[in-house]
């Protein structure tokens, strides 16, 4: 039997990470078989891809080679980890994929969209997530919430019209895509936002 796919995604500050574990261990109780992973990364290679992406020492790369980037670690992600782990039975929980290419090269950078739908269906095909979980909140929110955690990466120093974009296109792809978009309000506390995290996964696995 094949495993399910589900991506989680949103501006930084919305809680993402912790809910995440959260679904791990709901999940796990009903007996499924987790696999917790997270986008730029998940592989060794991947993971090398990750550290040049974020970081800060090195000089602001082109926007192509981001995205070029992007996708070479998903690709790495994607044969080496996903893939298998689905074809075992696995449930995958992954924290980013291609939507947040489209929401952060394609909205927050300006890329034409085209192109990141090339790139999609070159290293894809047609795989897509299952479910999409899009923690939204207001950027500004959301930034002050990630900045006050501590260090922050390459991205977190953009500009708050940076972030605006990006929630813009993660609501535009939700509304686009409803069938497995599950929008949860990320502006509330953590105990409300837990409730419709909870709500929405007895949902899905009913
Ligand atoms: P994280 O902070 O959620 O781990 O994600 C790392 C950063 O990478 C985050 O700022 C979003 C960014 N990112 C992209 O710009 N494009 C992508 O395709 C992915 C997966 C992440």
């Amino acid at each position: 039997m094949l495993g399910r796919f589900i991506t989680f995604e949103g501006v930084e500050g919305g809680g993402k990470t912790t809910n995440i574990k959260i679904i791990a261990e709901l999940l796990q109780d009903k007996g499924k078989n987790i696999v917790l992973t997270r986008e730029p990364g998940g592989t060794e290679i991947s993971e090398a891809i990750r550290d040049i992406l974020l970081s800060k020492e090195l000089p602001a790369m082109h926007q192509d080679t981001e995205l070029l980037l992007m996708f070479a670690a998903r690709a790495e992600h994607l044969q080496k980890k996903i893939l298998p782990a689905l074809a075992q039975g696995k449930w995958v929980l992954c924290d980013r994929f291609t939507d947040a290419s489209y929401a952060y090269q394609g909205g927050g950078r300006g890329i034409d969209i085209k192109r990141i739908a090339t790139l999609e269906r070159w290293v894809q095909n047609d795989f897509r997530p299952d479910h999409t979980f899009l923690f939204d909140l207001d950027a500004e929110t959301g930034l002050s919430r990630a900045k006050s955690r501590g260090e922050t990466d390459r991205f977190e120093q953009e500009d708050i019209e940076f972030f605006n974009r990006i929630r813009a296109k993660y609501l535009e792809m939700a509304a686009q895509n409803s069938d497995r978009y599950h929008v949860i309000n990320a502006q509330h506390n953590l105990a409300q936002v837990q409730q419709q995290v909870t709500d929405t996964l007895n949902s899905i696995l009913s």
